[in-house]
């Protein structure tokens, strides 16, 4: 069985950047609640429009700031509209198994991935292992992440990226959760399916197969991807896990939306019966797409959509940074 911790939303992640040390969250809150009761809004309100053009300002200031990366490290400016519009599909002749250079090119741009939430389903304890897919029906995905240190622009090597996402229904393996499928259904605690961890080789790169994720109500088809460093692996009697280190990045990927109305005509995509979130309605895709493409460049292995996908993209992380993830649940068929 699998033991549960707190099913936690991923805001705290960020509600702990603005909490004081030595403060709890909620103390916090009525401090502000009783200081903002302590304020005279009349006095204040000549200055609204002042305040709201300094703020204009400020944001204005900031996308100059990004523009101007942007250029000394010779990207185009992205926007999400640009990341919409972008067709991924390669012309490019590889394969899963062609050289690095072939498929990611000598140059790799060198931008920060921003970071989104782990959501709701992130389950530690997860494998190393490279096939994913556990028996999974759907069209086979291969896809490898190139990992840059930002600190650096270099390929990083020895990082374990860990990948998760849900199945062609549109369901997690690992958690039983209202929102996920059946959540009475108790074997789907025990299930790893479309889960596992890589270590990035000399290129940064990691490479994973699986099948391609389905959607979910509230969200288009996604990959969660988690970065860590320094970890230890050790061998259970169910395969290898990592422990320790630090976490660096905490992100998603995603897929043209052509190719995602593709993939949902087949079976058993189409038999998915949650509400369909397009990539133009989704949320945290606008996000990420403000300031990177976080769309999976692809091609297709045969000549149709259902003979399989090889996807991949290039992730900008800061390995100097260490962030807190909450696990739903941990992975241990042996408990
Ligand atoms: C890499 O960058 C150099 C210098 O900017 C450029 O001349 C070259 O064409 C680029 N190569 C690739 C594969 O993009
Ligand atoms: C997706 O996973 C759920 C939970 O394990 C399972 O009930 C469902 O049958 C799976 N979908 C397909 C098409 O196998």
């Amino acid at each position: 069985m699998v033991r549960f911790t707190a099913l936690v939303a991923a805001a705290l992640t960020v509600l702990t950047v603005f909490a004081h040390p030595g403060h709890s969250v909620e103390e916090e809150a009525a401090e502000r609640a009783a200081y903002r009761r302590s304020l005279d809004y009349q006095t204040l309100a000549p200055c609204a429009a002042e305040i709201k053009a300094r703020d204009h300002k400020m944001v204005q200031r900031r996308m100059e700031q990004v523009r101007q990366l942007q250029e000394r490290h010779g990207l185009e400016r992205r926007s999400l509209t640009d990341v919409l519009n972008k067709d991924h599909k390669s012309t490019k002749a590889v394969t899963p198994s062609s050289p690095a250079a072939d498929i990611f090119g000598s140059n790799s741009s060198c931008i920060l991935q921003p970071e989104t939430t782990e959501g709701p389903y992130y389950v530690s304890g997860e494998l190393v292992r490279k096939d994913i897919t556990d028996g999974q029906k759907g069209v086979p995905l291969t896809f490898d992440v190139q990992i840059i240190d930002t600190n650096t622009c270099k390929p990083i090597s020895d990082v374990a990226l860990e990948a998760w996402y849900a199945n062609s229904t549109g369901v997690y393996g690992g958690v039983t959760a209202s929102g996920n499928g059946n959540s009475g259904d108790q074997t789907n605690l025990d299930n790893p399916m479309l889960r596992g961890i890589q270590f990035s080789d000399a290129d940064g790169i990691v490479q994973f197969s699986g099948v391609f994720p389905g959607h979910y109500t509230g969200r288009t088809a996604h990959i969660h991807v988690l970065s860590h460093h320094n970890v230890v692996t050790s061998d259970k009697s169910y395969g290898t896990i990592v422990t320790g280190g630090t976490i660096s990045h905490v992100g998603q990927l995603f897929f043209d939306q052509s190719l995602i109305t593709s993939v949902e005509q087949l079976s058993p995509y189409s038999t998915n019966r949650q509400t369909l979130t397009t990539n133009a309605q989704d949320g945290i895709l606008a996000g990420e797409a403000a300031t990177t493409d976080p769309v999976l460049n692809y091609v297709l292995l045969g000549s149709t959509v259902a003979d399989g996908i090889f996807g991949w993209v290039t992730v900008g992380i800061n390995s100097k940074t260490s962030k807190t993830v909450k696990a739903a649940a941990n992975y241990d068929p042996t408990d």
